[in-house]
């Protein structure tokens, strides 16, 4: 918390002095949606596209936003310039407001609340490039459909992520109620086969990330080394694959070597996942 500086409503303020309302409706209820982006040397990753996703999100879940896109944009530019880091990671969280009294109705609530993380990002382990890192599935019981609305309430991807780090792995592929490997937690899922890239689609209930954007612009672009499929993959395409990954913007793109107990291609991060970052990493910088 001491490395940070956060920015709410305007005002910057250290980490251990950035507080909030109990009232607030994020707190009460989830009732916010959030993005997570970073910086290369000062430049914000994406930033437009991030702030047109917390607005989709927003109307995903009916939050009417009170702040512009250009004021949030230039509060998260003003947090980035005060703060002293090069590369940060970035959170921006747009809350519904603080309420006058308990109580769902959105009609309790003032003006949204709008806060902004920053603290400097460190560089991935370098173990996750020579090792990879380990999965396991987890089923969801929320049956979700669609590009899914990144919002406050993360409480199955916190259940998944916390069964995978109790049974000693990184992190869980989640499966839909179809049957389906929809992501990781906080990640999008790939898998190589046969010298072919798929991506779950984002009809099977995927947040629709920005790397994997990125991934999907480069393919477009002819830019990758192997073409990419979007389809409906189940545990057994993850399972035979000759590699495996996921991306997410604060991490790039990280190996997956072992999902469950079996290890997957050698159980070495795959020479093609390991180029598609170099790839990913020249493109966005
Ligand atoms: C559920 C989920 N899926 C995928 C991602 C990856 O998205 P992005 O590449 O925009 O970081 C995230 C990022 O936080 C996420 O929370």
């Amino acid at each position: 918390m001491e490395d940070f500086l956060v920015n709410i409503n305007g005002t910057l303020l250290k980490g251990p002095e950035a507080k909030i309302s109990v009232f607030d409706r994020g707190f009460l209820y989830g009732d916010s949606v959030y993005e997570a982006t970073r910086t290369f040397n000062k430049r914000p990753f994406r930033i437009d596209q991030h702030i047109d996703r917390l607005f989709l999100s927003a109307e995903k879940i009916s939050l009417e936003p009170t702040y512009s896109k250009e004021v949030i944009l230039s509060e998260v530019l003003k947090t980035i310039e005060a703060a002293p880091f090069k590369d940060a990671t970035i959170r921006i969280v747009l809350t519904r407001g603080t309420n006058s009294d308990l109580g769902l109705d959105p009609a309790l609530s003032g003006p949204n609340n709008l806060v902004v993380f920053t603290k400097e990002i460190k560089p991935n382990p370098a173990w996750w490039i020579t090792d990879g890192v380990s999965m396991i599935f987890f089923q969801k019981k929320i049956e979700a459909s669609g590009s899914l609305p990144k919002t406050g309430n993360y409480q199955e991807n916190i259940l998944a992520n916390r069964e995978a780090t109790s049974r000693g792995a990184y992190d869980s592929f989640m499966i839909n109620t179809h049957g389906h490997v929809t992501e990781g937690t906080t990640s999008n899922a790939w898998v190589i086969k046969n010298n072919i890239l798929f991506t779950p689609p984002l009809a099977d209930g995927v947040l629709d990330g920005l790397t994997r954007k990125a991934l999907l612009e480069m393919a477009k672009r002819q830019m990758l080394p192997l073409p990419l499929v979007e389809k409906s993959l189940t545990k057994d395409d993850f399972l035979s694959a000759d590699e495996c990954f996921i991306t997410s913007t604060t991490r790039n793109v990280v190996p997956v070597t072992k999902i469950e107990s079996h290890l997957i291609g050698n159980g070495k991060p795959g020479a093609l996942t390991l180029k598609l970052l170099e790839l990913y990493l020249e493109f966005v910088k």
